[in-house]
């Protein structure tokens, strides 16, 4: 059983676009749950028109935009092997509740200048919960332009504020954005993701 909050009190930094395709990772090992922390609902939405077109997802999706998340899932967490959360921006006490549920965090973020500018507010409140909780946290470059240094420059800096970073990161490509509505048949490097998250070696070509 292992409970991941994908979180950002920034808007836009790609916490749904990630939520729904760990969920779809993890689909694939166990019985999995995406709670749609988000009064958005944007998952809510995603999952709904995969189903309305026919589809399925492969996994439950709940709204719980609800700002003691932790108490709330213990009703459901017995029927799953994975719980993805995706949280919202700018709710701190939904997006607290949910990381007090996590085993893990992800932390999100885009590498510009703007985002970065904003990113210490989240880190601030994940290393308030970890005392508490003893949740584990990695960071996860999203939205990552190739042509640019960003990526690079970032991890670099990152790294000297010894930030545990994962080693995979997600391109800014439109397969990512295109993906919303539809459901995810090439997981692309959220594969790498997902198994950085749960331990799992990568396959040694020699
Ligand atoms: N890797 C990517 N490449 C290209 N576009 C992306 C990528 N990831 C996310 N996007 C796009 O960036 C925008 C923000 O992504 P997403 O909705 O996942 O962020 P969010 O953090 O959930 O936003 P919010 O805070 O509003 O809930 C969306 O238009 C999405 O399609
Ligand atoms: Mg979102």
């Amino acid at each position: 059983m292992m409970k991941v909050a994908v979180v950002n009190l920034k808007g836009g930094s790609g916490k749904t676009v990630s939520s729904f395709h760990l969920a779809t990772a993890f689909a694939a090992r166990g019985r999995t749950l995406l709670a749609d922390c988000d009064e958005q609902g944007s998952s809510l939405s995603w999952a709904s028109a995969v189903e309305e077109d026919g589809g399925e997802v492969g996994f439950s999706v709940m709204g719980l935009p609800v700002k003691d998340v932790n108490r709330r899932i213990r009703d459901f967490e017995a029927d799953y092997e994975y719980v993805v959360m995706d949280t919202p921006p700018g709710d701190y006490m939904v997006a607290r509740s949910a990381l007090m549920a996590a085993d893990v965090a992800v932390l999100v973020v885009p590498p510009t200048p703007i985002d970065l500018d904003r990113v210490m507010p989240t880190l601030e409140l994940i290393a308030d919960v970890e005392d508490m909780t003893g949740l584990t946290y990695y960071v996860l470059l999203t939205r990552v332009r190739r042509i640019s240094r960003e990526g690079q420059d970032t991890r670099g800096a990152m790294a000297e504020m010894e930030l545990p970073l994962l080693e995979a990161e997600i391109p800014l490509l439109g397969r990512y954005s295109d993906s919303f509505g539809q459901p995810i048949r090439d997981l692309g490097e959220y594969e790498r993701v997902a198994r950085e998250l749960l331990g799992e070696r990568e396959e040694v070509v020699r």
